[in-house]
């Protein structure tokens, strides 16, 4: 199986922007982690501060099972990232590392998950273990 994380702008001050938020681990040593746990999975990682990079990478990912996208503050507010989620045929599960609905209310809206087939929020990084578990469940029952 292969997964494709897409992660949107800012998510790669993790581990140094706002700790008691985002915790303090750097995404490139929870990849680390994550492809020692899940050593049967293909994992590809893509991260953009650029609006039209996460679309042309959501539209590129045809090769994959499922993508796991946080498309960060983008989710709130980009009409275009929902419109690449709705546009292309691989399943994405919307992740987000704190709980977007017990912060400001600007965070609550999401123009990801309509198209999305489900949505995580307020795990850490486990948000993204938990996204893997469940293609994983998705796919071993095809
Ligand atoms: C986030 C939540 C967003 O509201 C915020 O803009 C982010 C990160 C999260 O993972 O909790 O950049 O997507």
């Amino acid at each position: 199986m292969k997964l494709r994380i897409i992660n949107g702008p800012n998510l790669n001050l993790l581990g140094r922007r706002e700790p008691s938020i985002y915790g303090n681990e750097s995404f490139d040593d929870f990849l680390i982690q994550l492809n020692s746990e899940y050593r049967n999975i293909e994992l590809d990682y893509f991260q953009s501060n650029v609006e039209g990079e996460l679309i042309n990478t959501l539209h590129n990912s045809n090769d994959f099972n499922g993508v796991i996208l946080n498309a960060g503050a983008y989710t709130h507010t980009s009409v275009a990232i929902g419109d690449a989620v709705a546009g292309i045929s691989t399943p994405v599960i919307e992740v987000h590392i704190s709980n977007v609905m017990n912060r400001e209310e600007f965070r609550h809206i999401s123009f990801v998950s309509k198209n999305a087939i489900g949505v995580i929020s307020g795990f850490g990084l486990d948000s993204y273990r938990l996204a893997i578990n469940q293609f994983i469940r998705i796919n071993s029952s095809k």
